[in-house]
């Protein structure tokens, strides 16, 4: 079967480094390229860190295309660091990238691409969606030239991780994501309902350094920040695979439990700003726009990502 092509709208951070790992371990994928985004660190870092991780993993080839580096309204979010470190990928430590970014602006590059290839496409955005909103304002084709949309993002019974209501990567634009939600591309969200059944723990981290690799030592070096966080913060034990639990839509879609409904965002602009909601009793007369997964098999999950870590070790 021929592999998925899917294009990673990212902000490296430490979750979103495992997940360009997993994609380039997984078979079924082919990464046709990554465009970079504000959010977890400043643009600079996330594309520096794109740029690195492709190096780390011997795929250069991959192009890269920066980015916004602001929100469409909200002021930029500059929190990122107490849960990804100073460098974006908590205490792993890559070389400077050789290679540069493409040219042309992320917002471009995306235009350009889903329009060359249409339904071929599947978009993975793991970070804030400025730049997906910007490219279907500029060019509304898109919506229907996407094969789909997989979206890590939100909280629908979940409460948030930052504020008490909203997830990061919707609150950290959470107009962008309204024009996303509403642009009619096939959207599947992955919520944190979901990916804090993903946790990813220390003895499954200190079994993966069975192999003494590279790849081992960068999942342990770069969750080490992370994990100090969740265990400060949340007092558990591993850290949750929000981004690579968007690639289980292709490698392992059977762990998901998906339901489609009528799911929007408050851009209200009080308390609850970013928090997004699912219409379960159909109140709003809405019709279904996003797959929603709402339950999924966390530790087959986990034990998928460690089997593919190590072979990519
Ligand atoms: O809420 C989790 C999301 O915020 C993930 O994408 C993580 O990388 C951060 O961006
Ligand atoms: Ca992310």
């Amino acid at each position: 079967m021929n592999p998925t092509q899917i294009i990673i709208d990212t902000d490296p951070g430490v979750d979103d480094a495992l997940t360009i790992l997993l994609a380039l371990a997984s078979p079924e994928i082919q990464i046709e390229a990554l465009t970079t985004v504000h959010g977890n660190i400043g643009i600079e870092k996330t594309t520096r860190n794109a740029l690195a991780m492709l190096e780390f993993a011997n795929a250069s080839h991959i192009p890269v295309a920066r980015g916004c580096s602001l929100p469409l309204v909200s002021p930029l979010n500059k929190s990122g660091d107490i849960v990804h470190g100073a460098s974006g990928i908590g205490k792993a430590v890559l070389p400077e990238p050789k290679s540069k970014p493409i040219s042309q602006h992320a917002i471009d590059y995306l235009i350009e691409r889903i329009l060359a290839a249409p339904q071929e496409i599947t978009l993975f955005t793991i970070g804030p969606m400025t730049n997906l909103a910007l490219a279907i304002r500029k060019e509304p084709r898109i919506a229907e030239a996407l094969k789909g949309l997989v979206i890590m993002g939100g909280a629908i019974r979940s409460g948030g991780n930052i504020t008490p209501l909203a997830e990061f990567n919707i609150h950290a634009d959470p107009h962008a994501v309204h024009i996303v939600f509403h642009s009619g591309i096939p959207i599947t969200l992955i919520p944190l309902d979901v990916t804090y059944k993903c946790l990813l723990t220390t003895a499954d981290v200190e079994r993966l350094n069975r192999i003494d690799s590279p790849v081992a030592r960068f999942v342990r070096d770069a969750t080490a920040v992370y994990m100090d966080f969740y265990k400060k913060y949340e007092g558990f034990d591993g850290c949750p695979l929000h981004d690579p639990l968007t690639l289980a839509t292709i490698i392992a879609p059977e762990l998901l439990t998906l339901e489609e409904h009528y799911v929007d965002v408050d851009i209200s602009g009080g308390i609850s700003t970013g928090k997004t909601f699912a219409d379960f009793m159909k109140v709003s007369k809405q019709p279904a726009n996003i797959k929603v997964a709402l339950d999924v098999r966390g530790r087959d999950f986990i034990e998928l990502f460690i089997e593919r870590m190590e072979k990519l070790a």
